[in-house]
């Protein structure tokens, strides 16, 4: 038998049931999965459950132009610590990457401090700009309203989502209807999910799933059980957040619960776990984080916008553990699913796929403390909340998060 590059012992689900394998690695890539291999470099992780790399298609890692909130070392540092080897960011960086030059120079700028792989979203705003985007982005964002660092599209919706270049490309929509925000008495939780209703955006998805046009739409955020649904019938793609899951607006968190669109009452919130039987939806965290002095203000003031990334995974592990969600959808949800809409090789334990895997020891469930998160924001809305975090984490069959460390740095690579 020839020996592999790597072989890792380990347990794998496949449907319900778990199993002990090993895993054949070659030129970073799984090459072989079967009860006995060997191997150059072996790696021990016998009594752990591996799961593919999450894939996490929405963050906003702030760089260039906000690095005092987080910059894209410690933001995919702050990834791999959770277990997601993937990112896939957000446009609403300075200047906005709303062209070609913006998105080169990002590109530059960010891809010696990627710890994981990462692909870059361009921003719809100009369609003459949309060829040379597509030259390097891994999908389109479209601001359907003014948020966090980015305004909404003015131009036609039907012109722009009909552009030749846009054709069979991903483009990733923030929908809420700003013409059905409700006051402005912003002053809590609650009053900002009144303001930023449901209702608003139910009708931004409506509008846009009316429009005809050859592009893949991708909901992001959704809040309700009813805007999933929408989405599902309308045969989109749609993402749901940890926090819109497991946060509400009675939370006691103030400024630090305060994101686009709001956090829900509890009853919807927890309607949402309905659609998580549906087996469709994607998880992405939406991490979008903002300075402690930027959140410790007063309500109308601070910003929208809390960290992510590290916790998606290592949230919905637990729940695993806990029989909420089974471990299968939990990475269909955090890996496949996600993974497969934008055609990358990664997100199963398969041959022929990156060997992008988690490693996690199932009892070792523990309450989320900001202080062992690697942000740089410094803080979480999830503060005590249950995770299992992964204790070791391959990146192409290279251990990058190993004993507590960030045991190999900048060995992302750009996805296209
Ligand atoms: C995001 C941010 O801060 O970049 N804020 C948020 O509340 N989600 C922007 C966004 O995705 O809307
Ligand atoms: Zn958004
Ligand atoms: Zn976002």
């Amino acid at each position: 038998m020839m020996a592999h590059e790597v072989v890792v012992h380990t347990k794998i689900t496949r449907g319900p049931s778990t199993r002990s394998v090993c895993i054949g690695i070659d030129d970073g890539m799984i090459s072989a999965i079967e009860k006995n291999l060997d191997g150059d470099r072996v790696f021990h992780f016998d009594d752990f459950l591996a799961i593919p790399g999450g894939v996490d298609i929405h963050t906003h890692m702030r760089d260039p132009g906000m690095t005092d909130k987080e910059d894209f070392f410690t933001g995919t540092k702050s990834a791999a610590f959770g277990g997601t080897t993937t990112i896939l960011d957000m446009p609403n960086t300075k200047p906005p990457v709303t062209n070609l030059l913006a998105i080169r120079e990002k590109l530059d700028l960010v891809k010696s401090k990627a710890n994981i792989d990462f692909g870059l979203f361009g921003q719809l705003g100009d369609i003459d700009d949309i060829p040379g985007l597509a030259r390097f982005a891994i999908g389109f964002k479209l601001y359907m309203s003014d948020t966090t660092g980015a305004q909404a599209i003015t131009k036609s919706l039907e012109h722009l989502l009909n552009s030749d270049h846009l054709a069979g490309k991903v483009v990733t929509v923030h929908a809420e209807d700003p013409r059905m925000f409700e006051g402005k008495d912003n002053s809590n939780l609650h009053r900002h999910n009144q303001v930023r209703s449901i209702k608003a955006e139910f009708m931004a998805l409506k509008r846009i799933l009316s429009i005809e046009t050859p592009v893949k739409l991708n909901l992001a955020h959704l809040t309700t059980l009813e805007s999933a649904d929408l989405a599902r019938a309308n045969k989109s793609t749609y993402e749901v957040t940890p926090h819109h899951l497991l946060l509400h607006d009675a939370s006691k968190i103030g400024t630090f619960g305060k994101v686009n669109p709001p956090l829900r009452k509890r009853s919807l919130m927890n309607r949402l776990f309905d659609d998580l039987a549906t087996g469709r939806a994607i998880i992405a965290s939406d991490h979008a984080p903002h300075t402690l002095e930027e959140k410790e203000v007063d309500f109308e003031n601070a910003p929208s916008g809390l960290p992510g990334v590290e916790t998606r995974v290592p949230l919905m592990m637990a729940l695993a553990k806990k029989g909420i969600l089974k471990h299968s959808a939990v990475q269909d949800m955090c890996c496949t699913l996600p993974a497969e809409l934008f055609n990358l090789r990664k997100g199963k334990i398969e041959v022929g796929y990156d060997a992008d895997l988690a490693f996690f020891d199932l009892d070792n469930m523990v309450e989320i403390d900001s202080e062992k998160l690697h942000s740089k924001c410094g803080w979480t809305p999830f503060e005590g909340h249950d995770a299992i975090f992964p204790a070791g984490v391959m990146l192409r069959g290279k251990m990058i998060v190993r004993g507590g460390e960030l045991a190999i740095e900048k060995t992302g690579e750009f996805l296209k």
